[in-house]
């Protein structure tokens, strides 16, 4: 379908497909949940028809969500092999009415209905693979079939492979074209990367196992979702650029060398929608980049909130994010005590993860109960308290394909403290005294000292009233919104229909 835009040009309709394992507001474990919910959302608003399919977990809301059957007892596996019934596999419908996005909804009693989380089982790849068959069987099935299907990380890159292999010569599913979409290379099937015994290793060359026999749990999607996605994107041009090298290339630096004329990098955006300091009902006072005085009534609220001496002159920094080794949390850790005994602060923790670092957070705590708070849970609303309170967010990151907190936080005039990686060093510039310069504290080196040097700087500036507050109206000023990126996506799905086009045809 064609439709004309108000300049009077034509853009084709596209039908895009967004295939992931998580997606707000039906569920979020992280980066990937949010984008879920917004990228699409965004694509939608430029006049495309984008739709989502994910697993339907137990933990899904029914009541807030309600949804009707769409197509029933998907035929994913011949009956012989699947004796006990294990993937009778149903796809239910839900429409959001406010964004008018359909969502699809993989359902399958014994591998998403009786799993209490998200991740982590012995048998995930199983359960990944089941999801991507899945989504092709719905689309052989369904009367809607997209251009391209956008398949998220490893656990949908079975569907690119799938398309070009088993599906090569199908009728339907061999004309679509793919996006694999690389939010988070480290994660890559079953297992890390860098303990994988070499005779081991998935070539991603060979069909996709059996869902009962073993050598399925060895699969690598993200090497399969970058073999043969038609395009392939990660979330920020910097991350783009360090993949290729064996620091940030997690194995995979080679094969993607070798793709690099399809390899993009586009940035993420939020929506300022939802985040919205004038607006937003998660925060207790309303402000503006031109109307600061919220923000300290809001810190005070933060304070109250985490049980900390309530002052608004304080400095006050959050980290809010996954407690884990990728997040530079063990930089925070190292540096917390001499912190502590030198300079005048409050931090407040938020944020789930390994339990060494909630351990060691709820020590320093113990230690530190007027100065630190922590809340070791996930928490939908009280990020957005940290941002409209704090005075600054640390983001001390080891790696960061995008990074979403740093765009939130400064949309809320939180200033972010971050190491120059991934979509960190294409989202905020580093403050320069005195000339109006930068939208953050910016550090280099992945060590304790040159974090600390850039806290002790957000500090010191802070104490100048005047530059601090036209830092954060500069930093609120920054525009992170979808529109541009959401417009790089179409163009990428474009690429992707011409390069599938050719590449069927035998070009
Ligand atoms: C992953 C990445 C994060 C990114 C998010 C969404 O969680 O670690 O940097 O923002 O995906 O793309």
């Amino acid at each position: 379908m064609i439709i004309i835009m108000n300049n009077l040009t034509k853009i084709k309709k596209l039908k895009i497909l967004f295939v992931a394992a998580e997606a707000a507001p039906f569920i979020k474990v992280g980066g990937l949940g949010e984008v879920m919910r917004s990228l699409p959302r965004a694509m939608k608003e430029l006049g495309h028809d984008a739709r989502l399919f994910i697993p339907k977990y137990a933990k899904i809301e029914a009541d807030k969500f309600p949804m009707e059957l769409e197509i029933g007892e998907l035929d994913i596996a011949p009956n012989e092999k699947d004796p006990h019934g294990l993937l009778v596999s149903n796809v239910l419908k839900h429409l959001d009415k406010e964004s008018g996005i359909t969502a699809y909804f993989l359902e399958n009693m014994e591998y998403y209905e009786k799993r209490a989380n998200t991740y982590s089982y012995g048998d995930d790849t199983i359960r990944w693979v089941l999801l991507s068959k899945g989504a092709l069987e719905f689309i052989r099935r369904s009367d809607w079939k997209p251009d391209v299907i956008i398949a998220s990380d490893w656990q949908t890159g079975f569907i690119p492979n799938l398309i070009k292999t088993e599906f090569k010569d199908d009728p339907v599913l061999s004309k679509i074209a793919t996006i694999f979409v690389i939010h988070n290379l480290k994660f890559q099937g079953m297992f890390d990367p860098h303990f994988v015994p070499e005779l081991e290793a998935d070539s991603g060359q060979g069909p996709i196992p059996d869902f009962n026999d073993p050598h399925i749990l060895k699969l690598n999607g993200a090497r399969r979702g970058i073999l043969y996605a038609d395009i392939i994107n990660t979330v920020s041009p910097t991350y783009a650029k360090e993949i290729l090298t064996p620091e940030f290339g997690e194995k995979l630096e080679e094969i993607l060398r070798e793709k690099r004329d399809a390899l993009f990098g586009t940035l993420n955006g939020i929506d300022n929608e939802g985040f919205n300091p004038e607006t937003d009902p998660d925060i207790p006072a309303h402000y503006s980049r031109s109307a600061l005085a919220g923000r300290y009534h809001n810190k005070v609220a933060l304070q109250k909130s985490f049980g900390l001496p309530e002052d608004d002159k304080i400095f006050v920094m959050g980290f809010v994010n996954r407690l884990t080794e990728q997040k530079g949390v063990d930089l925070l850790q190292e540096i917390a005590p001499s912190l502590f005994d030198n300079l005048d602060f409050q931090l407040v923790i938020v944020g789930t993860g390994d339990t060494k670092y909630r351990t060691a957070f709820k020590e320093l705590q113990e230690k530190y109960p007027a100065r630190v708070a922590v809340h070791p849970f996930f928490d939908e609303k009280l990020p957005k308290l940290v941002f409209s309170g704090a005075d600054a967010v640390l983001i001390p990151s080891r790696f960061e394909p995008s990074g979403l907190v740093q765009m939130e936080a400064m949309r809320y005039g939180a200033i972010p403290i971050v190491r120059k990686t991934g979509g960190l060093a294409d989202t905020v510039t580093d403050y320069y005294p005195g000339i109006d310069h930068g939208t953050g504290f910016v550090f280099e080196k992945y060590n304790s000292y040159a974090f600390l040097i850039a806290i002790v700087r957000a500090w010191q500036a802070y104490r100048n009233k005047k530059e601090w507050s036209s830092l954060i109206k500069r930093v609120m000023s920054q525009d992170f919104s979808w529109k541009k990126s959401a417009k790089d996506y179409v163009k990428l799905c474009h690429s992707a229909i011409n390069k599938h086009q050719s590449s069927i045809s035998g070009e």
